[in-house]
């Protein structure tokens, strides 16, 4: 079993590393990859890719790149994986505080990301797991999505690609609730015949969820209720 001590965190830089990077993305996520040039690219400009190795194996990688809007600058943390024989063993979240940690260094003091708000393992991680909040959702976000992970392509489907976006506060201020939270259902997914059509689910996640978010509300958790898993959404203390 591998222990925390076996995984080396570090940024990577250099063209053959980024080579390898692309390559445990196309392991992964399939179809786009991100390409060597876009990655090198964005590292000129602010943004930064890191590696987690075991010996000479890497295990785990992201791709981040700067951006800036009216709440100041962040960091968009574009692409995240772990090699799916190293999952759940704390990888992906080392690797997340380890960018955080160089973000800080740097004087960010928020990251964002999006994920597709049907994927409750996605949720986890992101909300329970790192403290993240989704405060915006995108419809559609990057059209029809190829990739071997997403749950239509999985199931053979044409879906929105609608995501949700968490903003990961660095200053460690928690997020503040004002009254109880209302727990909207993720609709389950799949490829079992009784399960929503993932088309179906998308709508039906982007009709509750959405007017929410939009209304202002935050998503802070998911949890598992007799009916399977909800999100938790509350409306924040404002100041
Ligand atoms: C999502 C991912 C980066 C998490 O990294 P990890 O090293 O597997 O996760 P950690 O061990 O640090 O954290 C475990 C938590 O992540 C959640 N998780 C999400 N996907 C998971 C997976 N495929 N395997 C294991 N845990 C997963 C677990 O539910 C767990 O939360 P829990 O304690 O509430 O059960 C990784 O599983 C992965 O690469 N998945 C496929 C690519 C992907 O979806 N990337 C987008 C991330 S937003």
């Amino acid at each position: 079993m591998t222990s925390a001590a076996d995984v080396e965190m570090r940024a990577l830089d250099a063209p053959d590393d980024l080579e390898q990077l692309t390559a445990l993305f196309a392991g992964v996520f399939g179809d786009p990859v991100p390409n060597v040039v876009d990655m090198r690219g964005s590292l000129l400009a602010g943004g930064v890719c890191m590696g987690a190795s075991i010996g000479d194996r890497l295990v785990g990688g992201l791709w981040s790149f700067a951006g800036w809007n009216e709440h100041g600058p962040f960091h968009h943390s574009h692409t995240l994986c772990v090699d799916p024989e190293f999952q759940g063993r704390g990888i992906g979240a080392s690797l997340k505080r380890y960018h955080a940690r160089w973000c800080r260094d740097s004087g960010i003091d928020r990251i964002v990301w999006t994920f597709d708000p049907l994927m409750v393992g996605n949720a986890r991680f992101n909300l329970n797991r790192l403290g993240a909040v989704g405060d915006r959702w995108i419809e559609n976000c990057y059209g029809s999505m190829p990739g071997k992970l997403d749950p239509a392509s999985r199931t053979g489907e044409d879906a929105p690609s609608d995501r949700l976006s968490v903003t990961w506060d660095l200053t460690g201020s928690p997020a503040m609730a004002t009254g109880p939270p209302t727990l909207v259902d993720i609709p389950p997914t799949g490829e079992a015949s009784d399960l929503i059509p993932v088309h179906e689910a998308v709508l039906r996640l982007r009709d509750r969820l959405r007017p929410l978010i939009d209304g202002g509300a935050i998503v802070t958790g998911v949890e598992l209720r007799p009916g399977g898993w909800a999100y938790r959404v509350v409306d924040p203390a404002r100041e």
